[in-house]
């Protein structure tokens, strides 16, 4: 059905916003700890950075597996199939523009880079997980990968691939909020309010 909508439409429950927020500090202070536990290597805050690193780490995994979860469980713009659009990437890669008409939910579009960018999460809980055990005999797995000091040189090298994978989405992300918000479109907001604004032209489309 498509129509024309002047009235905000709620979209993204309480939830998935608490859920985008709690994942998108975490990753921050991800990024912020290792940064600083390599800043000060061999230091005597070096230790102190790292077991803030795992900490916020064991907040992005609650996220992600809470997010997993609510992805099968929870309402309809926070399933798994609010992201998944293949006949919309298709359509669009066979005539090179973007979708004319907006939907209520995930933009399709943009749902590419949520999918990849929860892949990339994925890699880095794992590898993440598996670093704290056989580098700090911290975390889930210390108990059954503890001893495996090998497991640094195997799994340290995807970790930080992962790393600069998701500051390209991050870079990505916030890039596409600013230029819609220079358009004059309220996307940004939505992750706060939870309600979208489209534009009356444009129609919205619910699917
Ligand atoms: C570390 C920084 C951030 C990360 C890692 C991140 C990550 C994500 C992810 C994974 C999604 C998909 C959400 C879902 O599962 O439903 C998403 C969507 C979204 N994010 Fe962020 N985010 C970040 C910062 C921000 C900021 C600063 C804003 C602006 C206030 C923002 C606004 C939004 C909005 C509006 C959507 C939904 C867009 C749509 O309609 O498709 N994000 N973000």
């Amino acid at each position: 059905m498509t129509q024309s909508l002047t009235h905000p439409h709620r979209v993204f429950d309480p939830l998935l916003r608490v859920l985008h927020w709690a994942i998108a500090l975490a990753i921050v202070s991800l990024i912020a700890t290792s940064q600083l536990a390599e800043w000060f290597e061999h230091g005597p805050y070096e230790k102190t950075f790292w077991n803030l690193h795992i900490l916020s780490g064991y907040v992005l995994t609650a996220g992600l597996l809470t997010r997993l979860l609510w992805g099968v469980v929870g309402p309809a713009s926070a399933r798994w199939r609010d992201v998944w659009h293949p006949a919309v990437w298709k359509a669009s890669l066979s005539t090179m523009r973007l979708p004319a008409k907006h939907r209520a939910g995930h933009d399709p579009i943009a749902s590419l880079g949520y999918l990849f960018a929860y892949g990339v999460m994925a890699l880095m809980v794992i590898t993440g997980l598996g670093l704290a055990a056989s580098e700090f005999q911290a975390g889930p797995l210390a108990g059954w990968l503890g001893d495996a000091a090998w497991l640094e040189d195997v799994l340290g090298e995807p970790h930080e691939v992962g790393f600069v994978l998701l500051l390209g989405f991050i870079g990505l992300h916030l890039t596409a909020l600013v230029f819609h918000q220079w358009r004059g479109e309220r996307v940004a907001q939505s992750m706060v309010t939870g309600k979208q604004y489209h534009q009356m032209e444009s129609g919205v489309q619910h699917d």
